[in-house]
């Protein structure tokens, strides 16, 4: 089978690497891919929102089967014209893309099904929405209601830094139109977890569960990046919590929106935190995340493709996911100033040396190639990511590799996996 990834980021190599691995699959191109992706695929020179050239190219190379990786080109209504050609895709529909596109359409639908999550308001009128926050006056989080790479959103513990956040999204404009709506919710506490699972429409098979890592410093301080390390499996999630996820989050949510006519195909994910209370939803994305897929891609032993076809072919009750009983863990290393402005262009080197460990792989994201040698070309520039005997043997192999790894300005978190070690 020919298949086109669609997509350039650590994600994407994961899937790569995972779909390059798969015998159904007879040639895999990646649009427009990474230098780590043209290890395992051919890359072509589309950018992934460029929907006429990824058409021309499906045509003209006889694509049987499209994986669209990126939030963006689903929330434009890439599978839905790729669908409209009779090729086969994998990711939602425009429409049920909203689930991550649209905060509030998300927030709604979590209150017509009753799933529970942090109380929120929205607010298109800037000024109504100080008079808002002036007075609550309590911790808060602000919410850019659109795509924005992960950053859109502000933990403010004080109003005045709630305002700042109105300011900063709605009149400063930072995240361009993502920011014309922001929804504003109340601040909870508790460990978080990301639940990814494949959906058909009708079935839901929950992957392995995972821990992201979002803010850019140790301790969970600063900035909101895309992520900055994850791991998986995840101890807060026991078999009893993964119970509880299925039954009031994403069988309600799978069945709010067939009410409304939206079938889901694709990875649903969810963003959680378990609350004093129960598990709350903080948000909802139409896509693998990343870089929680780089770990579960180590992990993953069944045929990736296969499992893809089944979702799209509504036939995810046939097939059964095998996973490595060993934790991976995968830590990203970002450039320096990220995720605020950084220099790209500077050389990196060790990536074959990091590799070439035994149960290790240097998933690239933000690399190119400049002759002969691969350079950063983004904030989140590769993620080194470790199979291990437990979390903590994981996150040993993982940061062993990453010293091997270098490039003028790196940096990255130092405690991936330590709330999980304890
Ligand atoms: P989101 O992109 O909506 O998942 O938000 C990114 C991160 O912001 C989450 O992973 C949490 O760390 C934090 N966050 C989002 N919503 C809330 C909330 N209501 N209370 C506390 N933290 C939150
Ligand atoms: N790792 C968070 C995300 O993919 O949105």
């Amino acid at each position: 089978m020919k298949v086109l990834l669609i997509g350039n980021g650590g994600r994407e190599h994961a899937l790569a690497w995972k779909l390059a691995a798969s015998p159904r699959v007879t040639a895999l191109y990646v649009a427009p891919g990474n230098p780590g992706t043209a290890q395992v695929a051919e890359n072509v020179p589309i950018s992934a929102m460029d929907f006429p050239k990824i058409e021309k190219f499906i045509r003209e190379n006889g694509i049987e089967f499209v994986v669209i990786g990126p939030e963006d080109p689903l929330a434009a209504g890439l599978a839905d014209r790729i669908a409209a050609m009779k090729v086969k895709v994998f990711g939602p529909s425009k429409e049920a893309a909203q689930i991550e596109a649209d905060k509030w359409f998300a927030k709604e639908l979590m209150r017509q099904q009753a799933i529970p999550t942090a109380e929120a308001r929205t607010f298109t009128d800037a000024g109504a929405a100080d008079e808002y926050i002036r007075v609550k006056d309590e911790p808060m989080v602000v919410k850019a209601s659109g795509l924005a790479k992960g950053k859109g959103v502000i933990v403010c513990p004080t109003s005045a830094e709630a305002l700042a956040a109105v300011d900063q999204i709605m009149r400063q404009k930072v995240h361009g139109a993502a920011g014309a709506r922001v929804v504003i919710e109340e601040l909870l506490t508790g460990p978080e977890c990301s639940i990814l699972a494949f959906v058909d429409r009708k079935n839901i098979y929950v992957m392995e569960s995972a821990q992201d890592h979002k803010p850019v410093n140790d301790g969970d301080t600063g900035p909101m990046t895309g992520g900055m390390g994850a791991y998986s499996p995840t101890p807060i999630v026991t078999d009893a919590i993964m119970r509880e996820i299925e039954r009031d989050v994403l069988v309600p949510i799978v069945d709010g929106l067939t009410r409304d006519g939206i079938d889901y195909k694709g990875v649903l994910y969810a963003g959680l935190m378990l609350t004093s209370h129960s598990v709350r939803v903080l948000e909802f994305n139409c896509r693998f995340g990343d870089p929680e897929t780089q770990p579960l891609m180590m992990r993953l032993q069944s045929d990736l493709l296969e499992v893809m076809l089944a979702v799209v072919d509504g036939k995810l009750d046939k097939v059964e996911l095998k996973w490595d009983p060993r934790p991976a863990l995968s830590v990203v290393a970002a450039s320096g100033g990220y995720p605020g402005d950084y220099k790209t262009g500077l050389p990196i080197t060790g990536i074959a040396d990091a590799d070439s460990m035994r149960d290790v792989k240097v998933f690239q994201a933000g690399t190119r190639m400049e002759g002969k040698q691969v350079v950063t070309d983004g904030g989140r520039v590769l993620a080194v990511t470790a199979l291990g005997d437990t979390i903590a043997d994981a996150q040993k192999r993982a940061y062993q590799a990453i010293e091997k790894i270098h490039f003028e300005g790196m940096h990255y978190r130092k405690d991936i996996g330590k709330r999980a070690i304890g």
